[in-house]
């Protein structure tokens, strides 16, 4: 019977949460199998955006914490390569575990496959064909560098192929040979799993922030392209703050530190004004628990980010994404989800027709079947069976 060792290896908030899907699956089937090894790039490192997560589902603390902290993309992602090939020197893991799009991302890609040691991404294939914003290229690079890569979706598959891998290549699988699969998506298994007890745990959340269920409007700002470009962060917060005021409808905000840093330091007046807003409530960014129940309680969802997205559909809701393009296209394609990007006539015109009409919208299932990490455990026990 193989025994393998795997490294994962994480760094912003979406990461700790989908390496607790797989660390799950790994339990339930492969504890006596299986080594993991979790590095911690350290990218993320308040409380509330990491330690918060190790604690709630239940991840094992971090093997190693670079602790690489905050600076330009350049220095960041260098000062990642460095200590996790150090690690991974000492280590010798027989795979690397790879989650979505950020610089901890790209910085693991490089020094594992540089290295030789195979590489698997999770969340491969998505493109956004947006090459200015950074997760773009994480992910384009991510994916060349890899050996098993598990696309979330149809058309993160089929980008793939239009990059020219091929599922029909067959094993052994290596960086020249890659694997590719369609799989779903390791955050609806989080979702299914974690819905019920956030309902169990979390409900007076509600309560404390003054909520009726169905009744508020859950919103996410962190993209750079919102939080550093200051007439779009302006565009959206004045537009917001008076949809909350002229529907009598409280908007929660669990925002980002880079947006709340952002609305100090540049837009002073607009940040104490929202503060001021009794429908508004701006928070601290809240755990996944709390994250579950708030978008499964909500009314709709206006986000830029790329979890909050799916998870709005996971919960049947309708969603405004602050963003030009989106790499989840089939909720676009599906009428759920709409790119209003920081456009004040279109954030307007379609939080009225969400607001007035919300019955009646289809939500179909393209995310896979909840058991979407357990597949992907069992397919890389397979390549060293091969
Ligand atoms: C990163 C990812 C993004 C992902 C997001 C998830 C990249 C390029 N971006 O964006 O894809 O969607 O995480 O949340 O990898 N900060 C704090 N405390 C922290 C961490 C960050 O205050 O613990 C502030 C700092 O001012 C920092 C800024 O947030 O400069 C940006 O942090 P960074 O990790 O560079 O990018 P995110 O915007 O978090
Ligand atoms: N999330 C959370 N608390 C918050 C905001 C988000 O737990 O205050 C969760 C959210 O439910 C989703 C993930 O974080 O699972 C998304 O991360 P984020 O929006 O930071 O990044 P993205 O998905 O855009 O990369």
């Amino acid at each position: 019977m193989h025994h393998i060792k795997i490294v994962n290896i994480v760094g912003a908030r979406p990461q700790i949460i989908k390496a607790s899907a797989i660390s799950r699956a790994i339990r339930l089937h492969y504890s006596d199998r299986i080594t993991e090894i979790i590095i911690h790039t350290g990218q993320h490192y308040d409380k509330e955006l990491s330690d918060v997560f190790f604690d709630e589902l239940e991840l094992h603390k971090p093997d190693y914490n670079l602790g690489v902290g905050s600076s330009s993309h350049g220095r960041q992602t260098s000062l990642m390569i460095t200590g996790i090939e150090d690690i991974l020197q000492k280590e010798k893991p027989d795979c690397v575990l790879l989650y979505g799009d950020t610089n901890s991302t790209l910085a693991g890609a490089i020094a594992a496959a540089k290295l030789h040691f195979p590489v698997v991404h999770i969340e491969a294939g998505l493109r956004s064909f947006n090459k200015l914003m950074p997760e773009e290229l994480n992910r384009i690079m991510s994916d060349h560098s890899s050996t098993l890569l598990f696309a979330p979706t149809n058309a993160a598959f089929k980008n793939l192929m239009k990059e020219g891998f091929r599922p029909e290549n067959s094993p052994p699988y290596s960086i020249d040979n890659p694997k590719i699969y369609f799989t779903g998506d390791i955050m609806y298994d989080n979702t299914l799993f974690f819905a019920e007890l956030a309902e169990r745990k979390k409900a007076s959340l509600l309560t404390d922030l003054g909520l009726d269920r169905d009744r508020f409007i859950l919103s996410t700002i962190h993209r750079e392209a919102n939080t550093d470009d200051i007439t779009r962060l302006d565009s959206i917060l004045k537009t917001l703050s008076l949809l909350a005021g002229e529907n009598l409808v409280k908007f929660v905000m669990p925002l980002h530190p880079r947006t709340t840093n952002s609305l100090k330091t540049k837009l002073e007046p607009l940040y104490r004004e929202l503060l001021d807003n009794k429908n508004i409530r701006i928070i601290p960014p809240v755990s996944f628990l709390e994250m579950t129940l708030l978008e499964k309680s909500c009314k709709m969802i206006i986000t830029d980010s790329g979890g909050v997205q799916k998870e709005s559909h996971f919960f049947k809701k309708p969603c405004l994404v602050l963003r030009k393009e989106t790499e989840w296209i089939e909720l676009v394609k599906n009428g759920t989800a709409v790119l209003v990007d920081a456009d004040p006539v279109k954030i307007r015109k379609e939080f009225e027709r969400f607001i007035s009409d919300g019955a009646g919208l289809e939500f179909p299932g393209f995310y896979g079947d909840g058991k979407t990490s357990e597949f992907i455990i069992k397919e890389i026990m397979s390549l060293f069976e091969q």
